[in-house]
């Protein structure tokens, strides 16, 4: 059977982030697990803000179409989240926005979502861990149809989460970790 294929996804584009460091963890963990780990930068997909006159102009960008094709070519998909003002930043919000736009040949327009598992996670420097922009995070996939696991992982004070090692420190910060990827990986095995 081919190897379970899982994208890993930081919503922050910042040098030395906290959540890029979050997923740097992560997918070491989901490889550690067995699957086959990919993680991307945002970087590499830039996009306008979404405008429905652009769509009308000039199509969805092909920077959406890619990141739609990358999701598509995953079972499973991690996103680690920045909180900004009790909620999503922009980006993220804004990728998804322009990727439930793309609609390829023999598709339905969002379908990417549906048809595979979602798992989320947040570091932030304060006691909630992004809590909240976990809770609108999952709010945005569902209303996309998207399966998002029950567990999920709220980093708080990520600024001292980590050892000398680059490992979470903490018991109860892997523990949370090892829960959502094996759920991540449980879930997306289902619907090989
Ligand atoms: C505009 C803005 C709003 C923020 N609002 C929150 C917030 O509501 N909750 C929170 O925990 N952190 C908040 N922060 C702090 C971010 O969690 C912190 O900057 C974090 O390091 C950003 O993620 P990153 O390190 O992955 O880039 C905010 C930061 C910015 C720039």
């Amino acid at each position: 059977m081919a190897a379970l294929k899982i994208l890993v996804i930081p919503g922050s584009l910042r040098t030395g982030s906290l959540n890029a460091r979050l997923a740097a963890v992560a997918a070491l963990e989901i490889a550690q697990a067995g699957a086959e780990v990919t993680r991307i930068s945002l970087a590499d997909f830039p996009l306008p803000i979404y405008d429905g006159d652009l769509q009308a102009r000039s199509g969805v960008p092909k920077h959406a179409v890619n990141l739609k094709r990358m999701i598509g070519a995953h079972r499973g998909v991690l996103i680690v989240t920045p909180e900004y003002n009790s909620s999503v930043p922009a980006l993220v919000k804004n990728t998804i926005d322009w990727v439930s736009r793309v609609q390829d040949p023999h598709e339905t327009r969002g379908q990417v979502f549906r048809d595979r598992t979602f798992a989320i996670a947040a570091a932030s420097g304060n006691r909630l861990g992004g809590t909240r922009a976990l809770a609108a995070l999952r709010l945005i996939l569902t209303a996309c149809h998207a399966t998002v696991i029950p567990n999920q992982l709220a980093l708080s004070f990520a600024n001292e989460a980590y050892d000398d090692m680059e490992r979470l420190k903490h018991a109860a910060d892997s523990e949370a970790l090892k829960a959502t990827v094996r759920q991540l990986i449980d879930f997306s095995q289902r619907t090989m």
